[in-house]
């Protein structure tokens, strides 16, 4: 078994702690996203990627399934792989047997899940030299002593792009673009279209609930992290798509008048009041071109399903 896990300095956790305190006293509460991935939320991720109604996770794996040869041929082969917010790493591992990659990073905010797929990963592809970076990709791709001068392929799958709201996606692809300076590089990225509202509706509020879950499920994480006391029976989801901004939310609505203890206050929510945990933006396929375009790329192919539901670029 080979592989590694290294953490990027920069990280400083007492100002991570004091961002949280303060999203979450501001008049407008808001959680970042990147908080739902504690051990069971990256679990619950996994199970809303199996929901009937999640179609963005089946529509992208159809669009690889589909088009393999030529999304191999656009990229080439033996290249360093770049996973962004690899989760379990399952989506890329099913490009090693076509890309042969040299060397496979994984990028990913969540420690302990990362370590957990590595281990796995790592028995599987014993000859592949695996190595894990814990990093907070929205405060910068920092993997300037890591590529070296080798073309790397960077992958971005499950649409999580749309986290980001469109002027920090843009800074996001510029970083990448920065980092495929080496002839033969490039980033292959899942994106999810623009469609009907009804479906987006029922693709972030299932009937189940799994999403429901996953959502409050941030709450625990948060008490654990800053040791505040949300009662999760006290809130509940909501997911729904914001046309006007092209974009589904996700916020978690208080059931009734309650207080939280957060840090030395005593923060009053009102019954009805949200608490912002979740964007995913929604691009047309032209938009994103546009966007890929205005980061310095200038290759750029698009692979999309019978529908039109979700779009794979190819971005060199
Ligand atoms: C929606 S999951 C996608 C997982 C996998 N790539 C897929 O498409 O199935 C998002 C992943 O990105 C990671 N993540 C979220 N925000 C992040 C951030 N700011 N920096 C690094 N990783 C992040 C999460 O821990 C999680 O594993």
């Amino acid at each position: 078994m080979r592989y590694s896990i290294t953490y990027r300095s920069g990280f400083n956790a007492e100002l991570e702690r004091q961002s949280l305190i303060a999203g979450l006293l501001a008049p407008n509460a808001a959680i970042s996203p990147k908080y739902f991935y504690d051990e069971l939320g990256s679990l619950l991720y996994l199970a809303i990627c199996r929901l009937p109604e999640y179609y963005l996770t089946r529509t992208e794996a159809s669009i690889f399934t589909q088009n393999r040869e030529a999304i191999t041929g656009a990229i080439g082969t033996g290249k360093q792989l770049v996973d962004l917010g690899a989760g379990d790493c399952r989506k890329a591992a099913e490009w090693f047997h076509f890309l042969k990659p040299s060397r496979y990073f994984a990028v990913d905010i969540a420690e302990a899940h990362l370590e957990h797929s590595l281990g796995r990963l790592a028995e599987e592809f014993p000859d592949t030299e695996i190595v894990g970076i814990v990093m907070d990709i929205a405060t910068g791709l920092q993997l300037d002593g890591d590529l070296g001068t080798q073309p790397a392929t960077f992958f971005y799958p499950g649409s999580s792009i749309g986290n980001f709201a469109p002027g920090s996606a843009l800074q996001l692809l510029g970083q990448i673009r920065t980092h495929c300076h080496a002839p033969g590089s490039g980033l292959l990225i899942g994106v999810d279209a623009k469609k009907d509202a009804a479906r987006l509706n029922a693709a972030y509020a299932d009937p189940l609930g799994v999403t429901a879950s996953f959502n409050l499920n941030i709450l625990n994480h948060i008490n654990r992290l800053i040791g505040s006391d949300f009662d999760l029976n006290n809130f509940r989801h909501i997911g729904f798509y914001n046309e006007s901004m092209g974009r589904v939310e996700m916020h978690l609505e208080a059931r009734t008048d309650c207080v939280v203890r957060i840090a030395d206050s005593n923060r009053e929510f009102a019954a009805g009041e949200r608490i912002h945990t979740e964007n995913s933006y929604k691009y047309a396929r032209h938009e994103f071109e546009s966007l890929l375009q205005q980061a310095g790329f200038t290759t750029i192919q698009c692979w999309q399903d019978n529908v039109q539901d979700f779009c794979v670029f190819y971005a060199a």
